[in-house]
């Protein structure tokens, strides 16, 4: 299983309790339901959760802009939650990080995956049906903050060639 990928300029590598503070706020950017520091802890020490961050840096200074969090549950890997730093994003960087977690869930036997997705959220959904997920159902408003719903999406089948192909691809 390959815990850390470095691609150029971005290293993508397991979440620790030191990058915590950096990833609730950036989960406080991305989301209008953002998850609490503690829930972050927890998962820390969920042993189905695989935690990821992707860090960037230059001779100057390093920083996470983006983060990912994957349940590993019998052979389905639930994206759990993923975003990326404003600044950072249409650079392909969620879809290699989505790479990158799916290959690790692949290689721990995991043989599909499964999210949820906010209806309106049009760039996740993209992002999504760009590589292989497919709408399966819908939980009526689902969100308590807006009332909005969930769409349940679904990949198949993890095809490893597919996702090495994207990490190949990946231009920093
Ligand atoms: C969704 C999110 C993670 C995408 O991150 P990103 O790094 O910008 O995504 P990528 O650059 O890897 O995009 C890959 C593909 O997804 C699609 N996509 C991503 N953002 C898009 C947007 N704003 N509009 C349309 N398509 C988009 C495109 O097909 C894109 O490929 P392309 O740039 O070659 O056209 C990011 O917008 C984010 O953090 N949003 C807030 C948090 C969130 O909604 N997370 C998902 C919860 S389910």
């Amino acid at each position: 299983m390959k815990q850390e990928r470095t691609l150029g300029h971005i290293h993508i590598r397991p979440m620790t309790i030191n990058d915590i503070s950096e990833v609730t706020h950036l989960d406080q950017e991305s989301f209008s339901l953002p998850w609490p520091q503690r829930a972050f802890e927890n998962e820390l020490l969920n042993p189905m959760a695989r935690n990821w961050v992707v860090e960037l840096s230059d001779e100057h200074q390093k920083a996470v802009v983006g983060s990912m969090i994957l349940w590993i549950i019998i052979d389905e890997a639930h994206i759990a939650t993923i975003a990326l730093d404003k600044r950072y994003r249409r650079k392909g960087i969620a879809k290699v990080l989505l790479a990158h977690a799916l290959l690790t869930a692949y290689d721990e036997g995991a043989i599909c995956s499964l999210l949820e997705v906010r209806r309106s959220n049009k760039a996740a959904l993209a992002l999504y049906q760009s590589t292989g997920f497919y709408e399966v159902g819908v939980r009526k408003k689902y969100y308590s903050d807006n009332h909005e719903d969930a769409l349940l999406m679904n990949l198949d089948k993890i095809n490893p060639e597919f996702w090495h192909r994207i990490l190949e691809e990946y231009i920093p």
